[in-house]
């Protein structure tokens, strides 16, 4: 077991991360130290957040240099803690950078129930399926008579946002990039349309799908969806302001609203951060799992296998082109 795939920056990322900013490199077993755990990574999540991150543009978390190790949460089996409360054989999630094994801080780890889908804990159940949990339920407060639309829809927040709204009783619209993606919204995740918003005619679409325009919009990828999203919504309607994917990258200035078209529609905008909700994770554990179980709740993963392969699938989830929540298998599941 002395062998430890790992991955780690090349060169700083100055720009939209490609495979050839990261290297695979063979480390030796991390020893824990008091409070640690010694972990073995199961599955990785990639998420959008790291390439903001490593251009130092997330939330004042520092970005990694050269040679170092990449940040990122993985689920994973303790090989052995020196932390209380959690034994060797339970299973964790936290971080411990994109590497077969590594060490986690005990006190920062969420232990989760192996009898559910590993992979789960880090999409539907995970940080994803948290923040729209937040968003749906907390801010928008959707409800019965709501038409609900969001963007991204085929991803790990976009679609488990519409499956949550439609649960509770409203109507639920997805905008997602091309026929693969809607197919798995509409015909996997069963929201009610699917609308691509790369064809020409897709906002008189949209304003079809939600009779008029909705009365909640969740955002994920920026203006392109969220301007023509307000133009449409309904007065008194909720905006949901979660992700800007198609900005992050970019080093224009950042990307303004109308504020005269808010004030028209009495619009109430809400800003969404998902780590005001970490103490309330089980709440959404509790409500998905008879989903889950039900059928009532569909994910779908893009996984590849093995560390090598963390490089190049990060660059397909930089470039928007993952169907459904971005892993890598690290190892096998016990
Ligand atoms: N506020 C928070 O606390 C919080 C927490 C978690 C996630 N988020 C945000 O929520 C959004 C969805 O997250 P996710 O993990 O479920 O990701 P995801 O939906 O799997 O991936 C992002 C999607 O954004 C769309 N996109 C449009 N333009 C893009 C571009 N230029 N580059 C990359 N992607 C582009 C793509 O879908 P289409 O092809 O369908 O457009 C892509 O698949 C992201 O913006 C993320 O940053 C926010």
């Amino acid at each position: 077991m002395s062998d430890n795939l790992a991955v780690v920056l090349k060169r700083s990322v100055q720009a939209q991360p490609v495979a050839k900013d990261f290297e695979v490199v063979s480390k030796p077993l991390p020893v824990p130290g008091a409070g640690e755990l010694l972990v073995r990574s199961v599955y990785l999540s990639l998420d959008p957040y790291i390439g903001s991150r490593l251009r130092n543009k997330h939330m004042g978390e520092s970005a990694p240099g050269a040679g170092e190790s990449v940040p990122g949460f993985s689920v994973a089996e303790v090989l052995e803690s020196r932390h209380d409360g959690i034994a060797k054989g339970d299973y964790v999630v936290g971080e411990c950078g994109w590497a077969q094994f590594g060490i986690m801080a005990g006190a920062s780890v969420r232990k989760v129930d192996p009898s559910l889908p590993l992979s789960a804990h880090l999409g539907v159940l995970g940080m994803p399926g948290l923040t729209a949990w937040a968003g749906v339920t907390q801010l928008a407060q959707v409800g019965p008579g709501d038409v609900f639309m969001v963007d991204a829809a085929a991803g790990a927040v976009g679609g488990t946002a519409g499956q949550i709204a439609r649960n509770l009783g409203a109507r639920a619209v997805g905008i997602a990039g091309g026929a693969t993606k809607c197919a798995l919204v509409k015909d996997v995740y069963g929201f009610d349309a699917a609308i691509d918003y790369h064809q020409p005619d897709w906002i008189d679409r949209m304003v079809a799908a939600t009779d008029g325009g909705p009365s909640v919009h969740f955002e994920n990828v920026g203006l392109s969806v969220l301007l023509p999203a307000l133009k449409h919504l309904r007065l008194n309607g909720r905006i949901v302001l979660c992700g800007l994917a198609e900005h992050y990258q970019s080093d224009a200035p950042p990307p303004q609203m109308p504020v005269g078209t808010i004030v028209g529609k009495r619009a109430r905008i809400l800003g969404l951060v998902v780590y005001d909700y970490y103490a309330r994770w089980a709440e959404w554990v509790d409500l998905a799992r008879p989903w889950i179980e039900q059928g009532k709740l569909a994910f779908g993963e893009d996984i590849v296998d093995g560390a090598a392969q963390a490089p190049a699938h990060f660059e397909k989830l930089m470039r928007g082109k993952n169907l459904g929540k971005a892993l890598v298998r690290m190892g096998p599941d016990r």
